[in-house]
């Protein structure tokens, strides 16, 4: 599939060591969270921004589609090299070169581990808010590729809200940076935006310069259990009419409770409904009074169970039950579809009960939990391999109805190879259009991340 002669120059750019090409190990390279594999033709490990220039060069030259990856963890297909081509792995680019504690900045390679960099950040008392459920193994790049939200975005904002500049690499062989080191920067079209969710398809990033915040004294955490649903979203205007803001602010249903329990073989909600799980920070007076408000109100809208977490081992207990029920689910349903829908927060009731009926007309189970706290629910259509096209229908309708409450078919896992299909029902001909050029001018060829987001 490549030339004799590519492949020979792929070598001279990364190394012998650093060019696979044996079936096992592009295996490795095939996959992404979603499971649904593509076919590598060869996987180059560069070095630095240089080598993965001289490869996009190359690659260009000869029309061969390259597909850059982080960890793998993508939910939507984006580092899924659905056309074969090379993959452009960032496993030898993961250090952290700089935490300027003067600036409050990072500056990144795109293979560092997130949670590294927030621990890094945390040694110097400065924080990295983005907190993907995944932290512990998903790459920054990767972050920047999708912009990933997760659990503190509610308060803090997503990645695209840290990126103040990049360094990207061109199909043409150029090295461009964009944005500053500054948290100010109006010079220009703002490319870095541009950049920070375009999943790889408009030019290879190669260094990220973070903002970081100073660390919050103290960080409170309660859970929450309800007898359902209902009674756990109710909560949220009560939360918003006090004006507080917590930094996360989670919703479970019975569905992903019950299968993160006997995941784990534990018992936190005594068989509960739903669950909220919600955590305060700030100067630690602060945090204490508006952890002690959510928590009566909590109990004011039905609570039948709460559970304070008096230390940080109790803190992590509580967020290891959120954490897994991504993998709980898999390990349910492993083609389940996972979808990330976000709505305005007044319209999740609604959102619910349009899932619920859809699952009913469809007689599928229907999973929800996630952010609800900025509106973005994660939407499990659990379903067997023969079940698939009802699964795909229901899908269709639920995004129908997202779009019809004003929200956005994906708030965080991207579009990638599996939301491509469904672009078109919230965005329109023209700005698909628009879209289309931006594209065009970046990669001409066609060559990065081919398939991706658009049909
Ligand atoms: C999460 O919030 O747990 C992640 O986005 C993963 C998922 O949606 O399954
Ligand atoms: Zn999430």
């Amino acid at each position: 599939m490549l030339k004799p002669a590519f492949v020979k120059e792929l070598r001279s750019i990364v190394g012998t060591e650093n060019l696979l090409t044996e079936p096992e190990e592009l295996t490795v390279y095939a996959y992404d969270a979603t499971r649904s594999p593509g076919r590598p033709w060869a996987v180059a490990r560069p070095a630095a921004a240089r080598e993965v220039a001289r490869v996009l060069e190359a690659a260009d030259r000869e029309r061969v589609p390259v597909v850059p990856r982080g960890a793998g963890t993508g939910m939507s297909g984006g580092s899924v090299p659905s056309e074969g081509g090379v993959v452009l792995s960032f496993e030898r680019m993961s250090s952290i070169r700089e935490i300027d504690e003067a600036d409050r900045i990072a500056v990144v390679e795109p293979g560092v581990i997130t949670g590294d960099l927030q621990r890094e950040a945390e040694k110097r008392g400065l924080f990295y808010p983005p907190d993907p459920a995944s932290s512990a193994f998903c790459t920054i790049g990767g972050n920047v590729a999708e912009c990933a939200g997760g659990l503190r975005a509610v308060k803090y904002g997503v990645t695209r809200d840290y990126v103040l500049g990049l360094e990207v690499a061109l199909p043409s062989g150029r090295i461009i940076r964009t944005g500053a080191r500054t948290f100010k920067s109006v010079a220009g079209y703002d490319l870095t935006r541009l950049f920070v969710g375009s999943e790889g398809t408009l030019g290879v990033v190669t260094e990220i310069v973070l903002r970081l915040l100073p660390l919050p004294e103290a960080v409170r955490t309660v859970a929450a259990f309800f007898p359902d649903a209902e009674r756990a979203i109710a909560v949220l205007p009560l939360i918003a009419g006090r004006r507080i803001i917590p930094r996360a602010l989670e919703f479970v249903d019975r569905g992903a409770l019950q299968a993160a329990e006997s995941h784990l073989a534990i018992d936190l909600s005594g068989g509960a409904g739903s669950m909220l799980l919600i955590e305060t920070d700030g100067p630690a007076l602060s945090a204490d009074r508006e952890i002690d408000t959510i928590e009566a109100l909590c109990r004011e809208a039905g609570a039948v169970r709460t559970i304070r977490a008096a230390t940080p081992e109790e803190q992590q207990r509580i967020w290891k039950l959120r954490k897994s029920i991504s993998p709980a689910l898999y390990a349910l349903k492993p083609k389940k579809l996972n979808e990330d829908i976000v709505v305005p927060v007044s319209r999740i009731p609604e959102m619910l009960q349009r899932i619920a009926a859809i699952g009913n007309k469809y007689g599928l189970l229907i999973v929800n939990f996630g952010h609800a706290g900025d509106g973005n629910i994660h939407v499990n259509v659990m379903h067997e391999e023969e079940e698939r096209p009802k699964a795909e229908q229901a899908v269709r309708e639920i995004f129908e109805a997202v779009v019809r409450l004003q929200g956005s078919i994906t708030g965080e896992h991207g579009i990638g190879l599996a939301k491509a299909a469904y672009l078109p029902l919230e965005i329109g001909p023209d700005a698909i259009a628009v879209m289309r050029n931006i594209k065009k001018a970046f990669d001409p060829n066609n060559i990065l991340n081919p398939g991706k987001i658009f049909l």
